[in-house]
Order: C-alpha cells, then structure tokens, then sequence
C-alpha cells in the first residue's frame, strides 16, 4: 500500500488527483480540506481539517495521522488572491499569500520529513507564474507569483538535502486549468492536471526538477 497526501484535495486539481489515485487499490490518500468535509466517499480516504495558515492547524494534522508513514506529499492546496490587473504590493495579501503557499506548505513538509519512506516523493505545485523563465510575463498577480518562486526554490533545495534519504522532490505547473481559481475559460480540465502528477510519481523522474505535461521545464 502508498500512502498519499494532497492537501487541498476538496476542490478542483487536488480532487481530481485524490479520485484518480484511489482508482488504484493499492493506494490510500489523506486528503485536506479547511473544512475537514470532502465529497469522496471511500474505503482508502480520509480527509482531515487542515488551515495552512495556522499553526495549531497544521500541529493538529500531523497528530492527526498518528506517525503513519507517508510515501507521497502532493502540496497542491494555495490561494491566490488577487484579481488579474493587480500589480501593485499590498502587504496585507503578501503575507497571507504567503502564510498558506509558502510558510504552511514548508512548515507541514518539515514535519512531515521524518515520516516519510525513502523512495518517497514530494510534489510542489507551482504555477508558471512562479517561473523566472515565463516568455508572457506579466506585472500583475504579484503576490502569488512570488509565493510560487519561492515555493520552486525550496523544490531544489529541498531535492539537494533529500538526496542521500532517496526522497524525491518535484516542482509541477499544472497549465491554466478550470477550477475556482483558473475559472472555466481555463484549457486545461482537473484531470489532465491530475494525470500530469500520477505519472510524475510513476515515472522514474530525476529529482529537483520543474515539469509541465511531463516534461521538465525551466525554472
Ligand atoms: N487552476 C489553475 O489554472 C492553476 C494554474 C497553475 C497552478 N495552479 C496551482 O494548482 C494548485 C491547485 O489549484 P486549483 O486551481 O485546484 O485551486 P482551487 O480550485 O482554488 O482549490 C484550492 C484548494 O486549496 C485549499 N485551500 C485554500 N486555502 C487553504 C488554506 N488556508 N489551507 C489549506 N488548504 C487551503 C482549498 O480548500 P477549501 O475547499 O477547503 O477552501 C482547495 O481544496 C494550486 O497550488 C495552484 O496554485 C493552478
């Protein structure tokens, strides 16, 4: 058995990922959501309650699980709050931006580490907004582009210090996708995104890299 968490699992790319997965029985999948409610019924999930903005939040999760042993980490909850002509900072946003894509999504990997199995695999994902090589880059989202660099900066570093423990760490951009946050005008659907990242964790992927449609691509 795998044992798989993706946070964020109660709507859109994360939903998609945790249905996908749970087509194999030989997965089972910790999903969160803010709440703590998910629509999926199965025998091989669970959802718990978990608010990457909080602390206790995050500390009640992890003693949630009990010290299972985790073999996949699919870090897939964020917001982005900004609507598109937003340019300017507004360090209110900055901070909460960065409190749940960046500081929650570090501090929950952090503590997740120890309980990881070598052979394990953590997946970011990122965004092509948070790519410093983006052809069509624009001013505007600021605040979450800059939560998604840095967000891929820790993929590399976090891929350098895994290396010896035989974990896995990938950056992913799943494309413009239709879900509450890429809106239906989106080319992408939920679960070409959630295909994207299966065969991530399938495939004998190199670590530390940044992919799109399974392929690596550029910081
Ligand atoms: N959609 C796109 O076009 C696109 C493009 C590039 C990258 N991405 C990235 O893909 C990932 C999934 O995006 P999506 O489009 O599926 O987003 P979405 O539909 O807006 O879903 C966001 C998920 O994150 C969870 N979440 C929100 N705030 C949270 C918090 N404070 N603590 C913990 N969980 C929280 C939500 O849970 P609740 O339901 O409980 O609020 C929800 O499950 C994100 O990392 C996003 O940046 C998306």
């Amino acid at each position: 058995m795998k044992q798989v968490i993706i946070t964020g699992s109660s709507r859109g790319i994360g939903l998609a990922t945790a249905k996908l997965l749970l087509q194999n029985e030989e997965v089972k999948v910790i999903g969160t959501s803010t709440s703590g409610e998910s629509s999926i019924n199965h025998p091989n999930f669970k959802c718990f309650q978990l608010d990457l903005s909080s602390k206790n939040s995050i500390i009640d999760f992890i003693g949630k699980l009990n010290h299972k042993k985790i073999d996949f980490i699919i870090n897939n909850a964020a917001i982005l709050l900004e609507n598109n002509s937003t340019s300017t900072i507004n360090i209110s946003q900055l901070r909460k931006t960065f409190e749940v894509n960046v500081f929650g999504t570090i501090e929950l990997t952090e503590a997740l580490l120890s309980q990881t199995n070598s052979g394990g695999h953590i997946i970011n994902i990122t965004s092509s907004w948070g790519a410093f090589s983006e052809t069509d880059f624009t001013q505007y989202q600021p605040h979450y582009k800059m939560s998604k660099a840095t967000l891929n900066m820790y993929t590399k570093l976090l891929a350098k210090r895994l290396e010896s423990n035989a974990i896995k760490v990938s950056s992913l951009d799943p494309g413009w996708t239709q879900t509450d946050m890429g809106g239906f005008d989106a080319n992408r659907k939920p679960n070409d995104a959630a295909m994207d990242i299966i065969s991530l964790l399938t495939d004998n992927v190199d670590s530390g890299f940044f992919w799109h449609r399974g392929k690596i691509r550029n910081w």
